[in-house]
C-alpha cells in the first residue's frame, strides 16, 4: 500500500509528530512511504506550479493519506490550513475523492479532538472515506505501552483500507447562507465612552457580506473606533513552532506583529473580529494571527476584552469552529459573542449588529467577563501541570507569569482542605460519625453559604 502522509508541523522533519510517523514506518516497512513537508514547505508550494503538481500526483496515486500534525491553537496550523484552502482554489478535490484518510496528531491535548473534527470534515468535503484519528501526547512514544497502542491504531488502519470497508460521511456538505446582506438605513448609535474599540478583519474582497456587516457595526459606535486589516499588518509568516519565545516571550520575527499585538490589541477594550468561514475554519490569515499570538505562550495575553465575533458563512454548521472561537476566548479570559449572516432577512440581521455593538459597550463598561466553563478549567491544569513539570524549562516566561499570578494552584497547597482532610476522613471510619456526615450530606453542602446570604 502506498501511504502518504501530509505533513503539518512547520518544523518539517524535525518534528515530534514526525517521529511518531517514523515509528509506524519502521513496523511497517512493507508499504510505501511519502512524507510531504507541505505546511514547511507552504511559500514553495503557493508560488512553484511543478511542486504544486507533483504534490497532487503523489496524493492521487495514495491508498492512504495521513494527515499528521502538531494541534496549533485547537486546530492544525496556519500553514497547513492555507495548503487545505490552495486544495479547494486549485481545485484539486478529486485526487484526494475517494481515497482513505486517517490522522495521527501530537500536542498536550488541549483541544485535540476539534483539531480532528477539523480534518474528519475537511476529508469528507474532499470525499475521502475518512477512519478515524490517534490523538498523542507529545511524548507518548517514550512510553512502551503507547508504543504498542500505536502500532494497533495502524494495524487496524492498514487492515480496514485493504478489506475496503465502506465509510459513512458525517459531515453534511456546507450550505452556505442566503442573504445578500444591505444593511437597512435606520442605525443606531451607541457612544463608546471611554472604551477603545478595534475591528479586525481579514477581509479581502471576497465576502461582500463580511464587508457590508462591518460597515454597519463600525457605524453602530460613536466614538473613535480602529479598524485593522489583518492583510495589512506586517505580518512575515506563520509561526515556525521554534519555541524560542519561550523563555522571555521574544519572538524570532522581527516584523509588525508583536507591536500590533501589544499597541492595538493589549490596550482596547473590545475586539471585534471579522472572518468569512473557509472550508471548516476561518481563513489562514486569521489562523495565522492566532498562531503568532504563541509568543505570550500559554498566559492570557488579551485578558478581560469583550470579543464580538462577526462571521459571514454557515458557523452554526461547524460546531468545531464554534467551540474552537469560544473556547480560544474561554482559555483568553475573554467574554465572546457572535454575530453570523445565517439569518432570514437583512433586517434581522441588522437588529443583530445593533444589539452586539449595545452589549460590547455594555459588558466593558460593567466589567462584566463570565464564570470560566469546562474549556478554561479543564484548560488551565493541563497548562498548570506542564509548566510546573515537563515544560518549565522550554517555557521559562510562562513559568514566571504563573508564579506571580498564584495559578499554580494545585490541591497539594491547599492547607486548609488538606487539614481538614486529614482529621475528618480517618473519623469517618466510625460507624456512628459516618452514619451522621452522610445522612447529614445535603445540610453540609449549603452550610458554607450561611454566612454569605446573611452578610448579602
Ligand atoms: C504555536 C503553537 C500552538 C500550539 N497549540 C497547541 C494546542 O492548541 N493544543 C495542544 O495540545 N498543543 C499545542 N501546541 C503544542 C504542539 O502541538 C506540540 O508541541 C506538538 O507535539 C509539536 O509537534 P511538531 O514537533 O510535530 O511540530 C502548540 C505549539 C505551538 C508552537
Amino acid at each position: 500500500m502506498k501511504i502518504v502522509v501530509l505533513n503539518g508541523s512547520p518544523k518539517g522533519d524535525i518534528s515530534v509528530t514526525m517521529q511518531y510517523v517514523a515509528y509506524i514506518r519502521k513496523k511497517y516497512p512493507d508499504h510505501s512511504w511519502e512524507i510531504l513537508n507541505v505546511a514547511q514547505d507552504i511559500r514553495k508550494i503557493e508560488k512553484d506550479t511543478v511542486a504544486w503538481k507533483s504534490i497532487v500526483d503523489s496524493i492521487r496515486s495514495a491508498d492512504i493519506v495521513l494527515w499528521a500534525f502538531p494541534l496549533y491553537y485547537l486546530v492544525v496550523c496556519s500553514q497547513y490550513k492555507r495548503f487545505i484552502e490552495l486544495v479547494f482554489e486549485r481545485n484539486a478535490q478529486d485526487a484526494f475523492a475517494g481515497t482513505y484518510a486517517a490522522s495521527l496528531s501530537t500536542s498536550i491535548h488541549f483541544f485535540d479532538q476539534i483539531a480532528h473534527a477539523y480534518i474528519h470534515a475537511v476529508s469528507d468535503d474532499l470525499g475521502m472515506k475518512y477512519l478515524g484519528f490517534y490523538s498523542a501526547e507529545m511524548r507518548d512514544l517514550l512510553k512502551e505501552e503507547e508504543r504498542k497502542r500505536l502500532e494497533k491504531f495502524a494495524a487496524l488502519l492498514f487492515t480496514a483500507v485493504q478489506e475496503k470497508i465502506p465509510v459513512q460521511r458525517e459531515n453534511d456538505p456546507l450550505v452556505w447562507p442566503a442573504l445578500s446582506y444591505v444593511p437597512g438605513t435606520q442605525q443606531k448609535t451607541y457612544k463608546t465612552g471611554t472604551k477603545k474599540v478595534v475591528i479586525l478583519t481579514d477581509s479581502d474582497g471576497s465576502s461582500p457580506n463580511l464587508a457590508a456587516m462591518t460597515d454597519r457595526l463600525l457605524k453602530n459606535f460613536s466614538g473613535p473606533v480602529e479598524m485593522i486589516n489583518l492583510h495589512d499588518v506586517n505580518i512575515k509568516g506563520g509561526c515556525l513552532g521554534c519555541c524560542q519565545c519561550g523563555y522571555d516571550n521574544t519572538c524570532v520575527y522581527t516584523d509588525g506583529y508583536v507591536d500590533f499585538y501589544k499597541n492595538k490589541l493589549v490596550p482596547a477594550d473590545i475586539i471585534i473580529m471579522a472572518g468569512s468561514v473557509h472550508d471548516r475554519y476561518l481563513s489562514s490569515a486569521w489562523k495565522q494571527f492566532f498562531d503568532r499570538s504563541f509568543f505570550k505562550g500559554h498566559t492570557p495575553g488579551l485578558k478581560g476584552k469583550q470579543i464580538g465575533f462577526m462571521i459571514a458563512g454557515p458557523l452554526h454548521q461547524i460546531p468545531h469552529l464554534k467551540e474552537a472561537l469560544t473556547a480560544w476566548a474561554d482559555n483568553g479570559g475573554c467574554h465572546a459573542q457572535f454575530v453570523t449572516d445565517e439569518v432570514s432577512d437583512a433586517g434581522e440581521l441588522d437588529a443583530l449588529l445593533d444589539t452586539m455593538a449595545a452589549r460590547l459597550i455594555q459588558n466593558a463598561e460593567a466589567g462584566y467577563i463570565p464564570p470560566h466553563t469546562f474549556y478554561a478549567i479543564g484548560g488551565h491544569k493541563i497548562f498548570r501541570d506542564s509548566i510546573y513539570g515537563g515544560m518549565r524549562i522550554a517555557f521559562q516566561a510562562d513559568y514566571r507569569y504563573y508564579t506571580e499570578h498564584g495559578m499554580f494552584d494545585f490541591p497539594q497547597a491547599d492547607l486548609k482542605t488538606r487539614l481538614f482532610n486529614a482529621i475528618l476522613i480517618p473519623l469517618t471510619r466510625i460507624p456512628g460519625f459516618r452514619k451522621k456526615v452522610f445522612a447529614d450530606m445535603k445540610h453540609h453542602m449549603i452550610e458554607p453559604f450561611g454566612s454569605v446570604l446573611e452578610d448579602a
